[in-house]
């Protein structure tokens, strides 16, 4: 698949992104199996632990319109190297995306890698744990 698409979504986000403390600039474009995308970037907060990051951002706004599964997260943060998920962020994918999505680290449209959910977060706390 060319994830240009998505990744350029991820770079228009990417120029939203609040972080007046980290100086960081961070993008996500999600894609729902329903074929929506759903841009988001960072907002940080005074208190620093407010912070939202982008690819939450995105994810929030996808399933607070009433998408339920992931086909695809690209991330852009640095332009330099690439960026990946946080923690916090890796699970929260992990809710809503199989282990085989793709995730997508991206410098520009012409340079990413893909990684799969299963390569970031093995053996992912999920549903099924909680007899879900
Ligand atoms: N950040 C993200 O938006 N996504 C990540 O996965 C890594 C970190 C943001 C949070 C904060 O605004 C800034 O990057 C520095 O940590």
């Amino acid at each position: 698949m060319d994830y240009k698409k998505l990744i350029k979504v991820a770079l228009d986000y990417r120029n939203r992104a609040y972080s007046p403390y980290s100086d960081f600039k961070v993008g996500a474009a999600v894609l729902f199996e329903s074929g929506e995308i759903y841009g988001g970037c960072n907002i940080e907060n005074a208190s620093f632990g407010a912070t939202n990051c982008a690819e939450r951002t995105g994810i929030f706004k996808g399933i607070s319109e009433g998408e339920s599964k992931i086909k695809a997260i690209a991330i852009v943060g640095s332009l330099e190297e690439y960026t990946y998920p946080c923690g916090i962020c890796r699970q929260v994918i992990a809710e809503f995306g199989d282990e085989d999505i793709k995730v997508i680290l991206a410098k520009s449209e012409n340079d990413y890698i893909e990684k799969e959910m299963k390569e970031i977060l093995p053996g992912a706390f999920k549903k099924d744990a909680l007899g879900k």
